[in-house]
């Protein structure tokens, strides 16, 4: 299966990082094709609303990296999302991307397979509701079905995340595919 994963975060090293790779290595263990596309270094702006998208020649009005995820969006059989929580949400750069997929909605309904992995200080789950709901709301809007998520607690940096049991979660949930 083709399988992309976007990741969140600017940090090349962070939490969320480690869950990814972790994630990669089981999937690639299980034969699938990965790409993978780190929004925090990549040019995405904002949807601004315009609507061009959706009118007589259809077109996002912004030329920037959207161009190059654009097909592997439209290609995968799993969309794998990663994000450091930011006050209580997934982080504004893994969200402009996932707000531009807007202009590709009609033609991503259906037969995807989807997965969350967030990390943050907190040691309570409470703090990834946010999060999670509008995953699982996006997931019923799209007919994707969940594969799993990994919801890692008390993960400030790191060093705390290997000690967890989550890099293993992410790396059984990308062999499980
Ligand atoms: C702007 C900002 C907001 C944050 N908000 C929260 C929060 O609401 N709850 C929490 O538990 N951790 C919060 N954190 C901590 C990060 O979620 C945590 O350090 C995470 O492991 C960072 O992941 P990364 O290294 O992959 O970027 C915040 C960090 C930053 C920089």
């Amino acid at each position: 299966m083709n399988v992309l994963v976007i990741t969140g975060s600017p940090h090349k090293n962070g939490t969320t990082a480690y869950l990814t790779e972790q994630f990669i290595k089981g999937a690639e263990e299980a034969g699938h094709e990965i790409f993978r596309f780190d929004a925090a270094s990549k040019d995405v702006h904002p949807c601004i609303a315009c609507e061009k998208c959706h009118g007589s020649t259809p077109a996002c009005v912004f030329k920037d990296d959207m161009q190059e995820l654009n097909p592997h969006l439209i290609e995968a059989d799993v969309i794998a999302f990663v994000s450091p929580i930011y006050y209580y949400d997934i982080n504004a750069q893994l969200k402009a991307v996932i707000d531009r997929f807007y202009a590709n909605d009609a033609v991503l309904h259906g037969g995807k397979k989807t997965v969350l992995m967030v990390a943050m200080a907190d040691n309570s789950t409470e703090t990834a509701k946010g999060a999670l709901e509008t995953f699982k709301g996006m997931a019923r809007y799209l007919e994707w079905e969940i594969a799993g998520t990994v919801v890692g607690v008390n993960c400030m940096t790191p060093e705390m995340i290997k000690n967890t049991d989550y890099p293993k979660q992410a790396y059984e949930l990308g062999k499980s595919l």
